[in-house]
């Protein structure tokens, strides 16, 4: 394999992250493994990876400099490989160093440059003509989308869109720190949102409401999580209702443990679940999580 797709310095640009970098990709990437390594064998027309906010391939840790795999390479070296990957990234100069990384790679690949929340309609399309296709001995697609932004940048109606293709799981980034950091604002904001497109309505602002009046907003997320779970359930995502904090998985900050992010999972079959769910019941330090 050639050192672009490595997990080392290839002299190409490394955003720097904290260790809750490595922390996510470790859930991502063992519930790739476990997605691909079940669903190889079976007869779907395409196994298909999306990653809406792809980055550069790679990143530097912050401890200690090793260069590591982001989500991108992490699918695209995965044991037993998607067929499909689609890749969107609004910064030119990073889908450029993502794309030199990708050369070697054999699989299908798709780049697109732009908002996510623009590119997902193209990609839900192509996706749809394909399952059309009556193909015998062939099941639809299967598809896996990770949804990784930076912040809040993540629009409900790309969830819709997404959630159109009947095969279609969900690892979904949810800002637990740019929430705290931006719910007092956009509350007190009447126009729409980042807040109302990430939530979809502006439901989040009833439960932000009975929250303020409180000493402290810290348990507000169960609350909005559960809103945007329940949100998904109306989409066909199933067992997304429960309050099973277990299954998303908090990631905080290394030094002063102050939470950053979850990530929260949705699949509308039941064996995606039980994958997530052993995926997550151990972090990437091998320790058992407590719910
Ligand atoms: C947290 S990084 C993704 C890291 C990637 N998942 C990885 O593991 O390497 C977020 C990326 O999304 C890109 N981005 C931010 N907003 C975007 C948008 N609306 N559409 C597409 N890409 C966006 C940023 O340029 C950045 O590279």
């Amino acid at each position: 394999m050639d050192k672009y797709l490595l997990p080392e310095d290839d002299g190409l640009p490394a955003r720097v992250f904290g260790a809750w970098t490595t922390e996510k990709l470790d859930y991502v990437h063992r519930y790739i493994s476990m997605f691909e390594t079940s669903m190889k064998e079976k007869p779907w027309r395409r196994r298909s990876y999306i990653d809406l906010y792809a980055g550069t391939g790679k990143y530097r840790a912050e401890e200690n400099e090793d260069v590591h795999l982001g989500s991108a390479l992490l699918a695209l070296t995965t044991e037993h490989p998607f067929t499909h990957y689609y890749f969107v990234e609004r910064d030119k100069d990073n889908l450029k160093v993502l794309k030199q990384r990708c050369q070697s790679a054999t699989q299908k690949i798709l780049f697109y440059e732009g908002d996510a929340n623009q590119k997902v309609n193209e990609i839900v399309n192509e996706i749809i003509a394909i399952d059309k296709k009556k193909l015998p001995n062939q099941w639809s697609s299967l598809n896996l989308a990770f949804l990784d932004p930076d912040g809040l940048e993540l629009e409900w109606e790309t969830i819709e869109t997404l959630a159109k293709v009947n095969k279609m799981d969900l690892i979904i980034y949810y800002s637990q720190f740019g929430l705290n950091l931006n719910l007092k604002n956009c509350y007190q904001t009447k126009s729409e949102t980042t807040i109302d497109r990430f939530f979809g309505g502006n439901e989040w602002r009833r439960i932000f409401e009975k929250w303020k009046l409180k000493d402290s907003i810290a348990g507000i997320h169960r609350d909005l999580i559960d809103h945007y779970k329940s949100k998904l359930h109306s989409l066909g995502y199933v067992n997304v209702v429960e309050p099973e904090t277990g299954v998303e998985p908090l990631m905080r900050t290394s030094k002063t443990k102050a939470p950053l992010y979850r990530l929260l999972f949705a699949s509308k079959n039941e064996l995606g679940h039980e994958f997530w769910k052993k995926v997550t019941r151990k972090d990437v330090w091998g320790q058992g999580r407590l719910l």
